[in-house]
Formats: C-alpha cells, sequence, structure tokens
C-alpha cells in the first residue's frame, strides 16, 4: 500500500454508520477512513484491480493515511437502510443490480489473489464453503446487504465495503444480491413493499438482465438455500463471540434466517421452474 497524506488534519471528521459492524468508520473531504484489518491490503489491490479493468462503480483505493487508517473514495450519492424504503422495490432496481455485478464480474474474472491475499469472514463463521458446486471461481462482494449498495437518481450506481470479498461463484454472489433485494425471505420478514411480490418474476428478471446460462438458473435456487444455512449457523456462531452480532441475532436473525430456509424450500421448485422457462 502506498503512503498518502490528504490532509486528514485540516479537514472535519464525520462518522459513518451502516450495519454497525465496522466500528471507527469516518468520512473526511472526499474520502473515507476506515480501520487497517488483516485483508485490507487484499482487499486495496483487488480494488486497484477493478478500477484498472474499467469497473469504476466502486470506492477507489488511497492506501493509509498518517494515522494508520485505510483510505478509500467517499462514494456519492444514497445508501438505503433496513427497511427497505418502497421506491427500492421497483423492478428496475434488480435490473440495474444484476447489470453492475455482471460488470463486476467480467473485471473480476482473470484476478488471481496473491499468494498472501487474506479475506475477511464474520467472526467465529464455522461454515465459510462457497455452495454452487463445480462452477469456478472469481473474488467478488458477497454482501450486497442495503448499507453496501450506492443508489443514483433511484437506481444502483455503486458497491461499497467489500469486507467480506473473497473468492466465490458467480452463482453464489448472485444469490447473496436476489437474497437481500429480491428479497429470498419469508413474506413476514421482508419490508412492507415487498410483501406481495411476485419473487419467481423478480429472480427471473434478474437472471436475464445478469445474463445467467442455463446452468446458473439450475444451481441458482440450491446454491440459495445452502447460503441459507449458512448465514443462520455463521450468525448464531458470530452472536457467541461478538457483541454486534449478538443483538443481530436477537434482534432479526434468529427468527428472519430459519423462516427464509423453510420459505426456500417450499418456494424453490417454483422459482426454478420460472428460471428454466
Ligand atoms: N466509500 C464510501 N463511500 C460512500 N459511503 C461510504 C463509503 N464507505 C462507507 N460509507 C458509508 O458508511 C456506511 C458504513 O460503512 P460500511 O463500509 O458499509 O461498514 P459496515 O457495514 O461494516 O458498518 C455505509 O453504509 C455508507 O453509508
Ligand atoms: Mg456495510
Amino acid at each position: 500500500m502506498t503512503e498518502r497524506n490528504p490532509d486528514a488534519g485540516q479537514l472535519e471528521e464525520e462518522p459513518l454508520i451502516g450495519g454497525g459492524v465496522a466500528q471507527g468508520i469516518v468520512r473526511v473531504g472526499d474520502t473515507v477512513r476506515r480501520p487497517v484489518r488483516p485483508f485490507t491490503a487484499t482487499i486495496q489491490a483487488y480494488l486497484a484491480h477493478l478500477h484498472a479493468s474499467g469497473f469504476s462503480h466502486a470506492p477507489v483505493p488511497l492506501g493509509v493515511d498518517e494515522q494508520g487508517r485505510e483510505v478509500l473514495s467517499f462514494v456519492p450519492g444514497d445508501v438505503p437502510r433496513e427497511p427497505l424504503p418502497p421506491e427500492t422495490a421497483r423492478e428496475e432496481v434488480l435490473v440495474e443490480l444484476a447489470h453492475l455485478i455482471r460488470r463486476l464480474h467480467a473485471a473480476a474474472h482473470g484476478w488471481a489473489p496473491p499468494p498472501d491475499a487474506v479475506f475477511g469472514e464474520i467472526p467465529g463463521a464455522r461454515n465459510t464453503n462457497s455452495t454452487a458446486d463445480g462452477q469456478p471461481l472469481l473474488v467478488s462482494h458477497r454482501d450486497y446487504c442495503p448499507g453496501n449498495v450506492v443508489f443514483r437518481d433511484g437506481l444502483p450506481a455503486a458497491l461499497i465495503d467489500f469486507d467480506l470479498a473473497k473468492p466465490t461463484t458467480r452463482v453464489d454472489d448472485l444469490a447473496n444480491a436476489l437474497y437481500y433485494w429480491v428479497p429470498l425471505l419469508h413474506p413476514l420478514e421482508r419490508a412492507p413493499a415487498f410483501t406481495d411480490l411476485d419473487v419467481p418474476r423478480r429472480v427471473a428478471l434478474s437472471a436475464d438482465a445478469y445474463g445467467m446460462t442455463e446452468t446458473q438458473r439450475r444451481v441458482l435456487v440450491p446454491a440459495a438455500a445452502r447460503m441459507i444455512h449458512r448465514f443462520h449457523v455463521n450468525m448464531r456462531s458470530a452472536a457467541e463471540v461478538d457483541p454486534v452480532f449478538r443483538r443481530i441475532w436477537d434482534q432479526e436473525a434468529a427468527h428472519r434466517l430459519p423462516r427464509a430456509g423453510s420459505w426456500i424450500n417450499d418456494e424453490g421448485p417454483a422459482i426454478t421452474a420460472r428460471l428454466a422457462s
């Protein structure tokens, strides 16, 4: 990482609050400062590769500041919070997000992590397997929760917070985005504007917008079901070791994830049928 001095001392520091998972994130002018973590150098190298490959919808990595914090460009726009507001339920949002992820995958393809690469996981994670059997790996975002998608003019325009980026498959990565934005949740667990939506239609629209292959369409629902199971196992472990995850578990994950698991078992066949037609 390069050393830079973007005059942090002369500009006000504005705290940025997201999921509350990473502490100590501040905005300084048109940069963001975050604590350096074991995976920071790897992720900065990955972000540099994305930009060099023409994907500019992500923070620009700017090295480390004089206080030893990671420096990234501030990405302008609006970041929605949960519960997702009604305007984010529009189908155009799914289409644009799928286009964004398609472009991310195109840029990420061909980036081989260095031998000393370090990737992040949620604390105490026990199950870190990628799930779509036999699909090729690439490093991708893996955490398209509302706080990590920047909107402009009502549509997804950029991705931030690559803390969980690591080798995955295109299908697993898409399943994560669909979990949050279709969403792949029991209706009781969705934001009000999402309760009555046609889930198979929304998944199929996303698949078309991404340009999913026949194989990817066939393995998507099983991959999503395994991802939900993995979320369940890992969130429960994280809650045992980390107070932030304890709060997330108690407030929502403890009921949301088992419900999502049985919901995808019930609704999965209809989604897969729609994807094949
Ligand atoms: N590079 C960035 N550009 C614009 N906003 C950012 C950037 N990084 C973080 N933020 C804002 O700060 C919030 C929290 O940052 P994030 O990196 O997502 O941490 P966490 O989700 O771990 O709390 C984000 O939801 C977003 O609103
Ligand atoms: Mg975040």
